[in-house]
């Protein structure tokens, strides 16, 4: 088996940090963005209707970082420090992630996205991953739109792959998938 490097749990780009999540940030996710009906239209998490459904989200992401090199980034701006969103890797082995990205309302349209996925992008290969790669809903333009700025390449459409609990709850919906694969590590 591969060896494992560990990811940084901080990382800094031109306008943005992303950072492991703490305890603390419970109630601050919970507000900026998990509980918001628009922004969770097109996630695969159903949307969080208290703070202990957040608090489960930390614990997740604890799990992670224990058993792989990186796990859940949070991103905040760093001219204001204001959480922004999330994003991160989920490996499904060493050499293979998925990673994804999700922010507040507030924080669109300002290329904060493809941004943070650079980032992961770069962490993903220092790490050793050899093929990253994301899923949105065949109709989320947006999140295409953000995949294909960060270099991915269109693999196709997986036919009813993935439920959408916040969108159609109880059907599977078909995806694009998205990747990236890397020859050798950073
Ligand atoms: C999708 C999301 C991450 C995009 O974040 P963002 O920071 O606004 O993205 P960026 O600014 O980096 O890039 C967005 C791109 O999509 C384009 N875009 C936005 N809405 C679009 C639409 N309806 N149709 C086509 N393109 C669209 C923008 O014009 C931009 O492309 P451009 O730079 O070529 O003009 C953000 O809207 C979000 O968090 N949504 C809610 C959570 C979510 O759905 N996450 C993805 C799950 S797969």
């Amino acid at each position: 088996m591969a060896s494992l490097v560990r990811a940084p749990e901080r990382i800094e780009t031109a306008r943005l940090t992303l950072r492991r999540p703490i305890d603390r940030d419970a109630d601050a996710i919970f507000r900026t963005y998990a509980s918001d009906p628009e922004v969770t239209l097109y996630v695969g998490f159903p949307r969080h209707h208290r703070v202990d459904d957040t608090r489960q989200f930390l614990a997740f992401s604890d799990a992670q970082w224990s058993s792989w090199p990186a796990g859940p980034y949070l991103i905040e701006r760093r001219d204001t420090g204001a959480l922004v969103g999330s994003s991160g890797l989920k490996f499904d082995s060493p050499l293979c992630a998925a990673t994804g990205y999700v922010l507040a309302r507030t924080a669109w349209g300002h290329g904060f996205a493809t941004e943070a996925l650079g980032a992961m992008v770069d962490l993903a290969r220092s790490c050793g991953v050899l093929r990253l790669y994301a899923i949105c809903h065949h109709e989320h333009r947006a999140s295409a739109r953000v995949l294909e700025k960060g270099g991915f390449a269109l693999e196709g459409t997986l036919r009813r792959y993935a439920e959408f609990p916040n969108l159609a709850p109880g059907t599977l919906c078909d995806v694009l998938c998205y990747s990236r694969i890397f020859e050798k590590p950073l």
